[in-house]
């Protein structure tokens, strides 16, 4: 089964992305992720690609689609997470048949305010929040915040979002593989949502 997760940032991708990975055994392919280790590599493509990601720019179509593709090039059940988020983007993978484009839907209120709280595990990459979702007591000490989580940052991101992301909405609406969820419920609803329709579809 191949996946696509839409929404803003902060709408909860990454949550559900690993949680839907752990129950149903996907690969979850992070474009995020994997720009951000090509940004450790310390590389000049890294360093160019760093420049972006902490502005909250994209990076060029077909830089992230040539990775995107060559990570899931060797996987049949995966999620892609924060890819696509352009209409060359989209167009890129129609290749690929997506079975199904679920977009977690969530105002820009509600995503502001989780950016504050959110931490991540640098070991295994799991995301986390201080009030809705907390780390195991165990692991605390070693989680990290993202740098482009500034609200300067998340602004610039929300509105890069609306006009070059949501388009694809439409897109996949029109294709007929499209699933909007409510994205604004703490994330354990949210997911048992998700996990039904996934359900449905695997059946
Ligand atoms: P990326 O890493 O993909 O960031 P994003 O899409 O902006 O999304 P986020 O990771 O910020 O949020 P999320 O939706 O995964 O939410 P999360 O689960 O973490 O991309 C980073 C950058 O890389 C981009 O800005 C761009 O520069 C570049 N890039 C990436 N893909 C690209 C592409 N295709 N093309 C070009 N450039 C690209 O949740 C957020 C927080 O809220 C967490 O703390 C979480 O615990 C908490 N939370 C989650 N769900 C809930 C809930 N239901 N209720 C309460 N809290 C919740």
């Amino acid at each position: 089964m191949k996946l696509i997760l839409l929404g803003p940032p902060g709408s909860g991708k990454g949550t559900v992305a690993q949680m839907l990975a752990k129950d149903f055994n996907f690969a979850h392919v992070s474009a995020g992720e994997l720009l951000r280790e090509e940004i450790k590599k310390g590389t000049t493509l890294g360093n160019d690609i760093k420049k972006l990601v902490e502005t909250g720019a994209l990076v060029p179509d077909l830089l992230v689609t040539e990775i995107m593709k060559l990570d899931v090039s060797s996987k049949e059940n995966y999620i892609m997470d924060g890819f696509p988020r352009t209409l060359t983007q989209a167009e890129a993978i129609e290749d690929l048949d997506i079975d199904m484009a679920i977009y977690l839907e969530v105002p820009d209120e509600v995503v502001i305010d989780r950016f504050a709280g959110r931490r991540t595990d640098p070991v295994t990459g799991d995301v986390y929040h201080i009030k809705h979702n907390p780390a195991p007591a165990e692991i605390q000490d070693r989680l990290v915040q993202r740098k482009d989580d500034t609200p300067e940052t998340v602004k610039d991101r929300l509105v890069i979002y609306h006009k070059q992301t949501q388009p694809l909405v439409d897109f996949y609406e029109k294709k007929g593989i499209l699933k909007t969820i409510d994205g604004a419920p703490p994330p354990k609803k949210v997911y048992e949502v998700v996990k039904k329709v996934v359900e449905e579809f695997s059946k």
